[in-house]
């Protein structure tokens, strides 16, 4: 009889009180979210030690367990929702996203076909209708809410390989049987998931074509024709270009346009990787920066990289309907179901079956804030880069070293006495001040990280070692932006003081 106190579930009522408990832990922690450090300095063996514990054979009160959580865990987490992050591409999780996520756990249904979860696959299709709009895509084109845009682009990559259905990949494979060299296009500056997808594809790196940028950092399409033409007369098979609106190091957008003409030209598939610069359409003062989109065969947008929409969710779309079913759909009889007309079954768009009710958040933020607001909240971001970008471009001894229509700036610190040497050095002179510059600027962003005042992250673009400041939580206030860039002079010339430089002749 015992036993049975081992049962069953906490009940609703202590679900209740044991929520209420954690609702008002995590309105403190919202309530003091800028006085708490936006990063963790412990070793991953302090880490380790500090968490580590036998499984517990036991119950352990939950009170226990949220005393741990918040002595132990939260404190060692790099904070992706604070106010001063700028780190990556740096979303918040706004809070009805927040809610929204606590009631699809609550759920817990599984949006796998849709009798499995009727309401959670007709909000998926409806949010993905409203996305589709927001971008200025198509929107009665095919799409799927999958967790990222690296498993996004995979999707589309297969999608752009079977409609080369002369191969027959899907049935055949790609191995015993004659399939030339497929090869895919993008840029240098394009994000590593295009070469993970050509791995999994089984297309090889080899095959991925990184073309060089111009000096915006953006594809130039005469070299894409020059590297389509080359590879046709080498018998190999174009497959795709992958095209960026909003590159990962320096937000920088490829002339979409341009390149969709040469995709139509050559008959290739155009995907558009547009995870972070999608919903900058929704802004007029930069919407033309986003403008095409519609262009792309598939494109992939990110609500976790912009929309103030909690990790995980990415919107996939590909103009062209059935093209994803014709590559995913696969069905056991345990999944037979009777379709209806308008019935969606989300499995069929990709390699994932059990599936979450993504799309409840997006719905919940896209409700609570509506298109304007959501514009209004992105376009004061963009208020705030300009601000920030104008500061740097204006000071003496920093360089705005690339600026992307969206809210992504690049900065070094360069003081003008290194200026005014570079100015008369000889090339070999240069290199070792183009290296000092680098671990600089490397030592800067770890003293900002270190400082609890600011998080950034770095790029390395041509060579340049750069300070990503990218701006994009919803909590970011015109205050936190100007203690972060009175940090960055505090700090450049400090650091420039500790590292010795090297001489006109030394
Ligand atoms: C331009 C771009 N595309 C794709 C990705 C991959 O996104 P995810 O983390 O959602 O897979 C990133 C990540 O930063 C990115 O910057």
């Amino acid at each position: 009889m015992n036993q049975q106190a081992d049962l069953g579930d906490w009940s609703p009522w202590e679900f209740e009180r044991n929520g209420q408990k954690l609702m008002k832990l995590i309105r403190g922690h919202f309530e003091q979210i800028r006085n708490i450090p936006i990063t963790t300095h412990i070793s991953p063996q302090e880490l380790m030690n500090l968490l580590d514990k036998p499984l517990p054979e036991k119950p352990v009160p939950f009170e226990v367990t949220l005393n741990e959580t918040w002595n132990k865990v939260i404190p060692h987490l790099t904070h992706w929702n604070h106010p001063s992050f700028h780190a990556y591409f740096s979303n918040s999780a706004s809070f009805p996203g927040i809610l929204a996520d606590l009631l699809i756990s609550a759920l817990n249904v599984n949006a796998m076909v849709w009798k499995s979860a009727p309401a959670a696959s007709a909000l998926e299709t409806i949010v993905l209708r409203w996305l589709a709009e927001m971008i200025g895509y198509n929107h009665e084109a095919d799409g799927v809410l999958v967790n990222g845009a690296s498993l996004a682009t995979f999707y589309a990559l297969v999608a752009a390989r079977d409609s080369l259905s002369d191969l027959n990949v899907r049935t055949k494979g790609l191995t015993g049987h004659f399939v030339p060299r497929l090869r895919l296009y993008t840029s240098d500056q394009a994000h590593s998931s295009v070469d993970k997808a050509a791995i999994s594809l089984g297309i090889g790196t080899d095959n991925v074509v990184r073309l060089p940028t111009d000096e915006s950092y953006r594809l130039i399409p005469t070299k894409l024709e020059e590297a389509i033409c080359l590879d046709l007369e080498n018998g190999y098979r174009p497959m795709a270009v992958v095209a960026t609106v909003g590159t990962t190091a320096t937000g920088a957008v490829d002339p979409i346009s341009s390149i969709s003409e040469i995709c139509k030209k050559y008959g290739i598939w155009l995907h558009i990787d547009a995870a972070y610069g999608g919903f900058w359409y929704l802004v007029p003062e930069v919407k033309e920066n986003a403008e095409d989109l519609q262009l792309g065969d598939s494109i992939v947008v990110n609500p976790h990289k912009c929309l103030y929409t909690p990790l995980e969710v990415t919107a996939l779309f590909c103009r062209q309907k059935g093209v994803l079913a014709n590559s995913f759909r696969l069905i056991p009889e345990y999944l037979n179901t009777q379709k209806e007309d308008g019935s969606v079954d989300y499995m069929d768009y990709t390699l994932q079956l059990g599936r979450s009710f993504r799309s409840l958040k997006i719905w919940w933020v896209i409700q609570s804030f509506g298109r304007e607001g959501l514009a209004n909240r992105l376009g004061e971001s963009i208020r705030l880069t300009r601000w920030l970008t104008k500061e740097i471009s204006a000071h003496p001894n920093f360089v705005c070293a690339a600026s992307s229509p969206f809210a992504l700036v690049c900065l070094r610190y360069v003081p003008q006495t290194i200026r005014t040497i570079w100015q008369k050095a000889a090339p070999e002179k240069q290199r070792v001040l183009s290296e000092y510059l680098n671990r600089l600027n490397d030592e800067l962003l770890r003293q900002l990280n270190q400082s609890g005042t600011a998080y950034a992250s770095h790029a390395v673009i041509r060579g340049r070692y750069v300070i990503r400041i990218s701006i994009g939580n919803i909590h970011t206030t015109f205050e936190d932006i100007k203690s972060l860039w009175n940090k960055l002079q505090e700090l450049g010339p400090r650091v420039g003081v500790s590292m010795s430089s090297p001489t006109i002749d030394g």
